[in-house]
């Protein structure tokens, strides 16, 4: 660590919703252990961040609800920064790019590229919807697909078929917005020559950065500078954005892509006006980009790009970008309401922020996409910051109460072992594993060790069982010398333990503030101690010290609360598609086109059969599936429904339904299904069963 100065900064969240776990855990928790371990090293370290205020998706939600951008970003930047700041997300500032200063400092940047001839501008044509006066592009425009002839696919792809797709592709383009039809007006933009870089990028990427940077970020560089750079548009046709300040540009707006991350450096203007530039232009600062894997190419290739062209400024010296975390096995989706959202979270776990960071890091998307599931959630919870951490604690407190009169006792060199030397041995080692990991941007490894010290904690009160002594000297088994060496010995032993207990709450730190906070409050200890040169040292609570009542750092969680939340979410799914946004997509699709025409001969090689659920249950790691037993009359059948977000398994038995009997076996999740149940959607996207009005016997045929 030789750098005179840190900076590190999160990705700007768009201000166009609130922020879920998901992105928590992809890169503002990440940064903010990373700079909270920073500071306690007492390193001259900022945390920058802000919410991404421009952008087509803003301008989107403003009009589905009837409301302005502005208006939109007010709305959400709020939420976001009150979300961040109750999740203990220390940033130093947290800016906002529709401020005056980043306006300035964004048209300043792209005026220099301008004046130095950086950009080239291209004339062409784009489709303009008329009603809404706005030039959409790809997920804005609807038409039918030159593949399949779906009527309702992207301009960027068919959904029905896989085929990516332009928006020049599409049969009849219309607008999702209004759903009238297309034109095609003629625009001029600014593009940046990327292509003009990508030598530059090579050497400083493809040799420099191989070892350094993590292998998912490396090789993404790699395969968008292996497939050669384009020019890339940095302007936009639009009213909400940083207008374009050049004349002639009327009408027109920086790319968000442009402006945003432009918006680091304003932000550190905002919060240094003094001195920002020593931190994006002295070569001796460190520059850090904390991000998902989604931003990668705009920060490892776009950005740099840019600060190369305009010159003066350093480049980052690591990305350290996190990949996606899924939740309960589906990939999260704000559309849907497939997401556990940190202000909803904060509600209904009021206090516990740590457990979510705990978690959230413990399973950090840091290597390839994981998973994040309310089981687990518990699991962790409580069996590791209740089991390991709260309960090493907390018995340690209550010990030194109940043997020590809640004093830090005296140490006895002449009764020490070799238990008490290991342990501090074990302190020392944690100390330097922890620091060796988050300095690789190892986030999950450190915490491990943390949580690995605690569980060492345990063995080595269980093993030194102070309360046998205690007890010993109760019953008057032993005479006075050995009542002296009894009482030596738990001093010792919790001496230690309370140093190990202070240990902890330093190096858990960054990890988990508030409950580091509490350990400082219940040892009576100024928050100072947790500075990380204290780290490794055993003489922290001074001999005779008395210490507050303990209290318990964690609390089980219930499985009625995990319950409560899978509900939840499910029930978010099935909402979200009346929300007014799918509802307004739901205009535009509204019924599903017919199938093309069928005979009767191609209708009676389906065999459709009444039968009864016998039995339903879940299918492990496959949350929307639910393997269900049918009765059929003429035998029993396994077959796997894509139900399991709309019925639990219980609501569903005895129902009596319509099976497709002559369905060839399919294998899911190692499980062979033969058949499958006939379902209809209502008009809220929740799934009915297609059943017989009257009993009718299974096996029965339907025709
Ligand atoms: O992906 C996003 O959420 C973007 N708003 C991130 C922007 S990061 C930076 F460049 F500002
Ligand atoms: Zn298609």
């Amino acid at each position: 660590m030789n750098s005179k100065r840190i900076l590190v900064t999160a990705a700007l969240p768009y201000a166009n919703g609130p922020v879920h776990i998901g992105h928590l855990a992809g890169c503002y928790l990440p940064a903010d252990i990373y700079v909270r371990y920073q500071r306690a090293q007492k390193r001259d370290v900022q945390f920058i961040c802000g919410s991404d205020e421009h952008g087509v998706p803003i301008t989107i939600r403003a009009m589905k609800e009837g409301i302005t951008p502005q208006q939109v970003v007010d709305k959400y930047h709020a939420i976001i920064k009150d979300s961040f700041a109750q999740m203990g997300i220390s940033f130093d500032i947290y800016s906002r790019t529709s401020s005056t200063t980043h306006h300035a400092t964004a048209q300043a940047f792209f005026k220099k590229l301008y004046d130095d001839g950086a950009f080239e501008t291209r004339e062409s044509e784009q489709y303009f919807d008329e009603e809404k006066q706005m030039f959409l592009a790809d997920r804005y425009i609807i038409g039918t697909c030159p593949v399949c002839s779906n009527p309702n696919a992207y301009g960027d792809q068919c959904e029905k078929c896989g085929s990516t797709l332009s928006p020049e592709q599409l049969i009849n383009p219309r607008s999702a917005l209004s759903n009238a039809p297309l034109v095609k007006r003629l625009t001029q933009h600014w593009y940046f020559p990327l292509n003009k870089y990508e030598d530059f990028l090579k050497e400083w990427i493809v040799e420099g950065k191989k070892d350094e940077w993590k292998p998912n970020v490396y090789g993404q560089c790699k395969s968008w500078l292996d497939s050669g750079l384009q020019p890339r548009a940095m302007t936009r046709d639009s009213n909400w954005g940083v207008p374009v300040p050049i004349d002639g540009a009327d009408g027109k707006v920086l790319y968000v892509w442009f402006d945003a991350p432009i918006g680091y450096i304003s932000a550190t203007k905002e919060l240094l006006p003094q001195s920002w530039e020593q931190y994006w232009k002295d070569p001796e600062t460190k520059l850090v980009h904390f991000i998902g894997k989604d931003n990668i190419v705009f920060h490892c290739i776009i950005f740099p790009a840019m600060l190369k062209a305009h010159g003066g400024f350093i480049l980052p010296d690591n990305v350290p970008a996190n990949e996606f975390l899924n939740i309960e096995g589906e990939k999260v989706s704000t559309s849907r309401n497939w997401a556990v959202w940190v202000n909803e979270y904060l509600t209904d776990f009021p206090e516990q922020q740590d457990i979510l960071r705990y978690v959230l890091c413990a399973n950090a998307p840091e290597t390839k996409d994981n998973d994040f599931t309310w089981k687990e959630f518990q699991t962790r919870n409580n069996s590791e910051l209740v089991d390991k951490f709260g309960n090493y604690v907390n018995r340690v407190m209550v010990l030194t109460h109940k043997l020590c009169g809640g004093k830090v006792p005296k140490w006895h060199p002449e009764v020490a072992t070799e238990q008490d030397r290991t342990l501090i041995n074990e302190i020392q080692l944690a100390k330097v594993k922890i620091e060796t990991a988050i300095e690789g941007y190892k986030f999950r490894d450190a915490l491990f060790e943390l949580i690995e010290l605690s569980r060492k904690g345990n063995v080595f009160l269980q093993e030194k069982a102070p309360w046998k002594e205690a007890s010993g000297i109760e019953k008057g088994t032993f005479n006075d010398d050995e009542k002296i060496i009894a009482q030596q010995r738990i001093d010792n032993c919790l001496f230690v333990a309370l140093q190990l207990t202070a240990n902890l709450a330093i190096l858990a730190n960054p990890f988990l503030p508030f409950t580091a906070k509490k350990i400082c409050s219940m040892l009576k200890v100024v928050e100072r101690m947790l500075d990380w040169e204290n780290a490794g040292k055993v003489d922290l609570l001074k001999i005779g010290y008395s210490m507050r009542a303990p209290e318990l750092l964690f609390r089980k969680i219930e499985d009625s609360e995990i319950e409560a939340q899978i509900l939840k979410l499910k029930a978010g799914l099935i909402a979200s598609t009346v929300t007014p946004a799918a509802e307004e997509e739901k205009d535009v699709n509204k019924i599903a086109t017919l199938k093309p025409e069928i005979t009767i001969d191609d209708f009676t090689k389906i065999d459709l059969r009444t039968g009864t659920i016998l039995h339903a249950e879940k299918v492990e790691k496959a949350d929307k599936l639910l393997k269900l037993e049918i009765d059929l009359g003429f035998e029993t059948r396994t077959i796997l429904s894509g139900i399991a977000l709309h019925f639990s398994p219980e609501e569903i038995i005895g129902k009596q339904v319509v099976v497709v009997a002559n369905l060839a076996p399919r294998k899911m999740r190692g499980i062979e299904s033969k058949g499958m149940i006939l379902m209809a959607e209502n008009e809220s996207g929740k799934l009915v069963f297609v059943s017989p009005q009257e009993a009718v016997n299974n096996g029965a045929e339907v025709k």
